[in-house]
C-alpha cells in the first residue's frame, strides 16, 4: 500500500475549500457528485465535470473528491484518461483526495475498478488519499478499488442498490469528518 494512503485516520482539512471532480457517461456519477455536494453544502461552481474543466482547476482546492464510474471491463470513465495524465504532471503535495466509485456489482470481476485507476495514477502524486469505507454490502469477486484488502474510497452501486446510497454517503462523510 502506498504511504500516501492513510485510511480513515486522516480527515479533510477543516475550513479549506472543497472541490468535487467527476467523470460520468450517463449522468449517474454526476448525480452522486451533486448529492454529495448538497450534503456538504458545496456550491455548484465547485462541482466539476472533468470533461469540461481544466485540470489546473484541481490546484485551487486542498480538499478534493474524485468520482468515477467504471466502463468496459474495469476502465475509468473515459473523460478521466487525459485528465489523469495532466494531474500526474502537477504537484499535488498537501492536497487530500477522497475517492468515490460508482459501478455495478454484477460486473463482479471489475466492480468499481475504474476508481482504482485514479488511485494508481495519482498514488505517487504527493496527495494523501483518505476515506476508505467498507464495501461488504455488495457481492463481487474482485475490484481494483480494493487495495491490500481495503476499499480505497466510497463504492456505490446505483444500478442494484440505489437504496443504500444515501446512507452510505452519510456514513462516509462522517468518517472523513465532514457532515452537516
Ligand atoms: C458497457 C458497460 C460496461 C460496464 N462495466 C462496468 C465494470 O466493469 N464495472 C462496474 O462496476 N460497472 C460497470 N458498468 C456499470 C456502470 O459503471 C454503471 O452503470 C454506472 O452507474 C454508470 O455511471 P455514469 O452514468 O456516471 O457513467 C458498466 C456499464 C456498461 C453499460
Amino acid at each position: 500500500m502506498s504511504v500516501n494512503f492513510v485510511n480513515i485516520t486522516l480527515k479533510f482539512k477543516q475550513m479549506k475549500k472543497f472541490g468535487i471532480f467527476y467523470g460520468s457517461m450517463t449522468g449517474t456519477t454526476a448525480d452522486v457528485a451533486n448529492r454529495i455536494a448538497a450534503k456538504l453544502g458545496i456550491d455548484k461552481e465547485d462541482v466539476h465535470n472533468v470533461a469540461t474543466t481544466a485540470p489546473s482547476t484541481v490546484g485551487d482546492y486542498e480538499n478534493l473528491i474524485f468520482a468515477t464510474s467504471t466502463w468496459g471491463s474495469g476502465d475509468v470513465e473515459e473523460d478521466w484518461l487525459d485528465y489523469l495524465d495532466a494531474l500526474k504532471a502537477m504537484d499535488l503535495r498537501g492536497h487530500r483526495i477522497a475517492l468515490v466509485g460508482v459501478g455495478d456489482e454484477t460486473m463482479a470481476d471489475t466492480f468499481c475498478s475504474g476508481v482504482g485507476i485514479i488511485y494508481d495514477k495519482l498514488k505517487d502524486s504527493g496527495a494523501y488519499f483518505i476515506g476508505s469505507y467498507p464495501a461488504d454490502v455488495y457481492k463481487f469477486n474482485h475490484s481494483d478499488a480494493i487495495v491490500n484488502g481495503e476499499p480505497i474510497g466510497l463504492l456505490l452501486d446505483e444500478t442494484n442498490h440505489a437504496d443504500l446510497t444515501d446512507g452510505r454517503i452519510d456514513g462516509w462523510l462522517l468518517t472523513i469528518g465532514q457532515y452537516r
